[in-house]
């Protein structure tokens, strides 16, 4: 069945609500803060809920000890997310201690779990309200009768839908996240994602570009098109398009902007995708494509459904057709079963490859996933050597391929401020490497010309030309 959207009367009924809550705080002004657990899909919800705590008079604050309402967006992808969350939590209630008349939120992918639902009923009596992941868009009804019935409210319920037209209040700067579609069908045996975010389900094209026009005219410079597995884009919608259509389709737009995508599978990545790529000016030519493990034993049993030579051969078709793209992966250490022998191989995809970036982690058992009860020989000592073995090899990389840039003149993006003072600012190049600049009448969001003076492990620095 083709992607239902949150009725229009549904949706109409939460605007309601939002006045009602507006109606009810009257001329207070009382102030919202928030805390994003997790990947750039929690960022991008985040700014929903921002937006519609917005319109309903709260005014947003950096400091939770001045809050009347506290939100925490959690993640459940590794134990270390959900600790950190349940850290934070149970940090608040000596403040629900002194002031009894402040909300606190729970919602997110750790939030649609029923292990945590009922963990957070018992032990953590300061949360007033926790919603899940599909219960998002009832936010604004969810809190209404926290603020009335003066009782704790969960909700975890909804269905796969997606609800179009929400208010947003984005981060202010150069950087936009745009959502293409939400959900994961992929179930590699090691990942909560498919069991908190649901089925995949794809917005519409229309819909889309109406929300990129929107962002370029607002003066975003670079736009990040979000999805778990964004290759698989417009299955569900029962039309012809497929993520390659969509890049053309966006690129189309007019405006001086970087258009960046996250993530890609490489099961579903493809020639004709890296085609696109290389054909629409506006794309960066940056590839964020993980691979998770180098030995095709272990990406059998994740469930990745492609082999390392294939990935390779990926690898070597865009490289052909984009000589100077900028490559990142994710790679998983330990994962059950897991010998020196493999281990080897996915050093070797590393030093083959030779990524510009990589997002190493290590295996951490989810409840409910299949791999949860793998059996797993390897002791955290052997893990932990691995580890550290991948991140010394891949520094070595990129010390050499940062080198590299030195004296380059390059397009750069200013992002931000940086905490030297010799170089005030940060900006990125199309391929998405930090770079620190200098130099006179720089402003944040824009691009400028600029030329790489020295390289480090981390950062480039330029000035401005
Ligand atoms: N949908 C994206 C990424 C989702 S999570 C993709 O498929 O690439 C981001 C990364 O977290 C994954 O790529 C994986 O490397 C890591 N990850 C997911 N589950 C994990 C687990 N149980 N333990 C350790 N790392 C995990
Ligand atoms: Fe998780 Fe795999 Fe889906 Fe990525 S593709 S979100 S790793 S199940
Ligand atoms: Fe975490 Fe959910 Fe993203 S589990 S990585 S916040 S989709």
């Amino acid at each position: 069945m083709a992607t239902q959207n949150v009725s229009e009367e549904q949706l109409q009924s939460q605007f309601t609500y939002i006045d009602a809550v507006a109606r009810l705080l009257g001329d207070k002004h009382p102030k919202a803060y928030t805390h994003t657990f997790g990947c750039q899909q929690n960022e991008a919800d985040t700014e929903r809920i921002r937006g519609m705590l917005s319109e309903m008079g709260y005014e947003m604050t950096d400091t939770p000890d001045e809050a009347d309402f506290i939100l925490f967006n959690t993640c459940a992808v590794r134990e270390h997310a959900e600790d950190r969350a349940f850290g934070n939590v149970g940090a608040l209630r000596h403040l629900k201690k002194e002031r009894a008349g402040i909300v606190i939120a729970m919602c997110g992918c750790m939030a649609q779990q029923e292990k945590n639902v009922e963990k957070i009923k018992k032990s953590y009596p300061q949360v007033n309200l926790l919603f899940g992941t599909h219960a998002l868009w009832r936010f604004p009804s969810l809190l209404y009768r926290v603020l009335t019935e003066k009782k704790r409210v969960f909700d975890i319920g909804g269905e796969d839908d997606i609800a179009e037209g929400l208010p947003v209040l984005r981060a202010k700067g150069a950087k936009a996240w745009l959502s293409i579609m939400y959900g994961c069908n992929n179930f590699c045996t090691y990942c909560i994602v498919p069991y908190v975010r649901g089925r995949e389900r794809s917005r519409r094209p229309e819909e889309i570009e109406k929300e990129l026009r929107e962002l370029v005219a607002a003066g975003y410079k670079e736009i990040t098109l979000l999805g778990q597995n964004v290759n698989s884009y417009g299955k569900d919608l029962g039309i012809d398009v497929d993520f390659a259509d969509l890049l053309r389709r966006l690129n189309a737009v007019p405006g001086d902007f970087w258009l960046r995508f996250m993530t890609s599978h490489p099961k579903d990545a493809s020639p004709k995708l890296f085609s696109a790529m290389a054909e629409c000016d506006k794309v960066a030519k940056q590839l964020h494509l993980p691979f998770q493990s180098g030995s095709d034993e272990i990406l059998h049993r994740m469930n990745r459904r492609y082999t390392a030579e294939h990935y390779k051969s990926l690898i070597a078709d865009a490289r052909s057709k984009m000589p100077d793209i900028t490559l990142s992966s994710d790679i998983i250490v330990g994962f059950p079963g897991e010998t020196d022998e493999d281990f080897e191989q996915t050093l070797k995809l590393v030093q083959d490859t030779r990524f510009d970036l990589l997002f190493t982690f290590l295996y951490s058992p989810r409840t409910g996933t299949p791999a949860a009860s793998y059996e797993d020989n390897a002791t955290p000592q052997d893990k932990q050597r691995r580890f550290e073995r991948l991140l010394k090899a891949q520094d070595e990389i990129v010390a050499e391929k940062q080198a590299a840039y030195q004296g380059k003149k390059l397009r750069l993006l200013v992002d931000g401020n940086a905490k030297g003072p010799e170089y005030p600012f940060t900006a990125r190049t199309e391929g998405n490497l930090l770079v620190c600049v200098r130099g006179d009448d720089i402003k944040i969001g824009e691009f400028i010309e600029a030329e790489i003076e020295k390289t480090s492990l981390r950062c480039l620095f330029a000035h401005k030309l």
